[in-house]
């Protein structure tokens, strides 16, 4: 079984908010499912939507809390896609930066019943207008991707895809991965421990074994999107993590990109916000 428009689904909450919006352009009913600290909790979508036909997770990262999905989560998530039919899409867009803690297996990799749809993403490795995605799906459902591929844009660019594929052949992409790995790794601590110094009090900074940003939640429960706007007013730009949750309460946070701004201009920066945020509390 695959979903249908008007059939029920599974996502997140808070999600990626392009995921959501497409599962409405398709017409089907998406049910916020709460992440906590091991990923998305399987027992509720049980019980909020036994009957779902899919179900969208980002298990290495979640999106935007940065949460990896525990093991045992992978498989209850997996038990039940084999009990229920439904399948299971394992949206792995930063599957290249992994810094520190254990290899995470994938749902895709754990899975011996097929009812996985991995995606990968080459657009934040190598740059986002490259518009080059892979995926690996199950056999039964090939035939349905290669059609729903044609009916979008007929067929990729080639022309793209035979520069990445040389460029990979020759090295260049892992050399290019290993490096950047290293130059992201960096940022992400240099982000981190300056908030924690300048914000000790203010900010609860999660460190995220994967991925591109980190989200320092606001102690004092003060509101993440009027210091959204206070940041971008003195220039930073951050994101109020409010604004990816549509029913529960919001844990009050700032999503905070690593990945696009060298070491030199992270550390002032995030001095900025730290103070930002502090005198805020103070007020
Ligand atoms: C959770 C998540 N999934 C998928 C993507 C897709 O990335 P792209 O369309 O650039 O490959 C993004 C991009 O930010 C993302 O954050």
């Amino acid at each position: 079984m695959s979903p249908a428009p008007g059939d029920e689904v599974w996502v997140e909450h808070p999600c990626y908010p392009l995921t959501h919006a497409q599962l409405l352009l398709a017409k089907v009913r998406p049910h916020a499912i709460p992440v906590d600290a091991q990923g998305m909790i399987v027992n509720t979508g049980r019980r909020m939507a036994p009957r779902a036909g899919a179900v969208f997770v980002t298990p290495s990262h979640q999106f935007p809390t940065g949460v990896a999905m525990s093991m045992a989560r992978r498989l209850e998530l997996l038990a039940w896609a084999r009990e229920s039919g439904a399948f299971v899409v394992e949206d792995d867009y930063t599957s290249e930066f992994r810094y520190s803690g254990p290899p995470l297996a994938s749902l895709q990799g754990l899975d011996d019943s097929e009812r996985v749809i991995y995606v990968g993403t080459l657009n934040k490795a190598l740059f986002p207008g490259l518009r080059i995605g892979y995926a690996v799906v199950p056999r039964a459902l090939l035939q349905a991707f290669i059609g729903a591929r044609y009916l979008i844009d007929r067929q990729p660019a080639t022309l793209q895809q035979a520069v990445v594929s040389e460029f990979m052949g020759q090295g260049h992409f892992a050399a290019h991965i290993r490096r950047i790995r290293q130059l992201y790794r960096e940022q992400r601590d240099a982000l981190a421990e300056t908030l924690t110094r300048r914000a000790a009090g203010k900010l609860d900074v999660t460190l995220p074994d994967q991925g591109m940003h980190l989200v320092a939640y606001l102690r004092d429960g003060s509101s993440d999107v009027e210091i959204e706007a206070a940041a971008q007013r003195a220039g930073i730009i951050v994101r109020a993590v409010s604004r990816f949750y549509r029913v529960a309460r919001p844990r009050p946070g700032l999503m905070l990109g690593f990945s696009g701004f060298p070491r030199q201009l992270i550390v002032p920066a995030a001095s900025r916000l730290a103070t930002l945020v502090a005198n805020r509390g103070a007020n």
